[in-house]
């Protein structure tokens, strides 16, 4: 009895110092940090890929070979006049690192120096970051910093973001929130800046596509990767886009070949797979 009395004392004094604490929480941070977009069952899926991330063979290997269409594109999304001035791309979502590392590359193989590009990775889950940043070869590591972090912490805590192009590719359908994990990115590219989005489309041909051919016949994904409700039409990404005060430039199809494991732009399947490049309003 005495024991039941100071426990329900106890919960009293807890409940009295919560509200006390949160009375005198800024408001502003309050609101902006109520809204995640970290859904940790998917965040945790990728986390247990780590180990196989980088193998050629292994399970993640056509998101690798994606590099050869989506470096390049991104890359045309700066203005890539040389003219001393740091072009800076964010990366969100960056994962084993695949985009970050192959951003670096093209732009260490066309001789840009340390001070022309940085590229930010952001990845909430802590063991990509880590395989990540142990991938990134010695030369590359001036260009490249990576950060274990959602978008919409990073803007919160860094307002003052002016990156030249945001980045998220296969990334809005795994988060929660997806409205506000678009709103936060935007947030990131300074005005005039280009937003780059890539994710499967919503419609009976990515579904059969990615879930029932990629996952559950050739097993290229393990099963359960892509969860089709999660999935975002072409015309609400727009939409969102819309909202935030982007412009549309271009949207594109693309379509993988599991025999030869390359990738190629091809409108026909946007309804399967679509790249947006959109511009921030000034
Ligand atoms: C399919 S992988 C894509 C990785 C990388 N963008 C690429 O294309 O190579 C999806 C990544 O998004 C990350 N992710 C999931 N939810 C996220 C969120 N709310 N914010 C940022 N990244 C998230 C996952 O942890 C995972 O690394």
């Amino acid at each position: 009895m005495k024991i039941a009395m100071g426990l329900q004392i106890l919960q009293i004094i807890v409940s009295i110092s919560f509200s006390f604490a949160a009375n005198f929480t800024e408001p502003n941070k309050t609101l902006e940090t109520t809204v995640s977009t970290l859904n940790p069952e998917e965040v945790e899926k990728f986390g247990k890929l780590s180990a196989e991330w980088w193998s050629p063979s292994g399970p993640l290997r056509s998101l690798h070979a994606m590099n050869s269409i989506r470096v390049p594109y991104i890359a045309s999304t700066l203005n890539c006049l040389r003219d001393g001035r740091k072009r800076r791309i964010l990366d969100i979502g960056s994962g084993g690192g695949f985009l970050s590392e192959g951003l670096a590359e093209h732009f260490q193989n066309l001789g840009w120096s340390d001070t022309e590009i940085e590229i930010v990775g952001l990845e909430p889950n802590s063991e990509l970051v880590n395989i990540a940043r142990s991938h990134l070869p010695e030369n590359l590591k001036g260009k490249v910093n990576y950060f274990v972090d959602t978008v919409e912490n990073y803007v919160v805590r860094n307002p003052n973001q002016n990156f030249d192009t945001v980045v998220m590719s296969e990334v809005i359908e795994h988060v929660d929130n997806p409205a506000e994990f678009l709103k936060y990115a935007v947030r990131a590219a300074k005005p005039g800046g280009s937003i780059y989005l890539s994710t499967p489309g919503k419609s009976v041909f990515s579904w059969m596509t990615l879930i029932l051919l990629m996952e559950h016949v050739l097993r290229i994904f393990p099963v359960g990767t892509h969860n089709y409700d999660k999935l975002i039409d072409l015309n609400d990404t727009l939409a969102m886009l819309r909202e935030n005060k982007c412009e549309i430039r271009e949207v594109r199809g693309s379509l993988y070949n599991p025999l030869l494991n390359v990738w190629h732009w091809n409108d026909l399947f946007i309804p399967v797979a679509y790249a947006v490049h959109a511009v921030k309003s000034n």
